[in-house]
């Protein structure tokens, strides 16, 4: 599908409901703590964008911006690690599109031309480069219409590490062992041009793949219609950021968030803290998640063809008269419902997580264990 023959060509009214703020996710909003324009304001090297650097009303930008020497030695450098990371706990369609995609990334931060000219041919797709995390109702818009809009920025403007230092100054690629969860470079809040273009663009190469998520475009306008948008954002939270699936009676990863995050990669395949659960979407949709540590909870499909037929095939309109607005379950919840792949036992999460000392022990433990 091409731009031309897409089934909207401008942003849709989303009605008065999408301007409640009890809809808004507040992590989507644009002023806020972690808004676009906060973010887009403070950005470090190389993005003085006007006005005129924007395709008008879209959110999306005209070009990549010209990258510096240091953006893309601290690409190369993100490559380099997480590329190592990937065999044996990426998901088969993930290193299937990843390998007809390898080739552009590992010279530095790659064209979004050159990947467009591989990934639309295969599904229709394309990204397109955005300023920072755009509103959600054209978030869902560009999905609908095949555009997977990615930061067109990249992490660790101002590093805090000998390594980082190192890579700014071209010395990546090299392979450097990571050795801390709070290591500027390597753990990430907001979605920066590696988290987008390595995570995501390998399942869009997938036909299932592709299809689900711009039906998750298109679901995204009855979410805000029945006032569930946050119900409905977890399910994209628990699957394409964040999703697990069993594959010949192994777990392996799917989600871009986790797969563009060494220590989560780890933490969600061989830590016994966090639950493991079959997906359904009535569970997802009432489980709350966390926003800035690993998750309490991953979620796993048999399938990339069985999440498009449990979600994108079906009407949530009864699911949605039945649902409480917000969520219902704790991140660590356990219910007697639930088909449990593994019960976690939560010893990351109830040190208090990230920083914690016993946090830290507990990511060297499996650091060690699952070295390459
Ligand atoms: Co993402």
């Amino acid at each position: 599908m091409s731009d031309s023959d897409t089934i909207s060509t401008s942003i849709p009214d989303m009605g008065a409901a999408y301007h409640d703020p009890l809809v808004q996710d507040a992590g989507h909003g644009l002023t806020g703590p972690g808004g676009a324009l906060h973010r887009y304001a403070i950005r470090p090297e190389g993005y003085r964008l006007g006005d005129e650097d924007f395709i008008t009303g879209s959110w999306r930008l005209r070009r990549q911006p010209r990258y510096t020497r240091a953006e893309h030695g601290r690409w190369r450098l993100l490559f380099e690690n997480q590329r190592r990371m990937l065999p044996d706990r990426a998901c088969k369609d993930f290193m299937t599109g990843f390998g007809r995609l390898e080739h552009l990334f590992r010279d530095g931060i790659p064209s979004f031309d050159d990947i467009n000219a591989i990934l639309e041919p295969a599904t229709g797709w394309t990204v397109v480069p955005a300023p920072e995390l755009i509103p959600d109702n054209i978030f869902f818009w560009h999905l609908e219409n095949r555009r997977f809009p990615a930061g067109a920025f990249i992490r660790g403007g101002q590093p805090q590490t000998p390594k980082v230092i190192r890579a700014n100054k071209g010395c990546a690629p090299e392979h450097v062992e990571y050795t801390a969860v709070e290591d500027d470079l390597f753990y990430l809040q907001e979605p920066d041009i590696f988290h987008d273009i390595f995570g995501h663009t390998p399942m869009l190469m997938n036909p299932f793949f592709a299809d689900y998520i711009q039906a998750y475009g298109a679901g995204g306008r009855r979410a805000i219609t029945f006032n569930r948008l946050k119900n409905f954002g977890a399910i994209y939270w628990y699957t394409v950021e964040f999703g697990l699936i069993e594959e010949e009676g192994a777990l392996r990863v799917y989600g871009a968030g986790i797969l563009s995050s060494p220590d989560e990669t780890l933490f969600s395949l061989y830590s016994d803290s966090p639950h493991r659960i079959r997906m359904t979407p009535e569970r997802v949709m009432r489980t709350d998640y966390v926003i800035s540590d690993f998750q309490d909870t991953y979620f796993v499909v048999d399938s990339i063809k069985a999440l498009y037929e449990s979600t994108a095939g079906r009407d949530f309109t009864p699911i949605y008269e039945k649902l409480p607005a917000g969520f219902t379950y704790a991140t660590t919840a356990l219910l007697d419902t639930d088909v449990v792949v593994t019960e976690g036992r939560q010893v990351y999460k109830f040190c208090g997580g990230k920083g914690r000392p016993r946090a830290r022990v507990h990511m060297e433990k499996l650091r060690a264990a699952h070295a390459r």
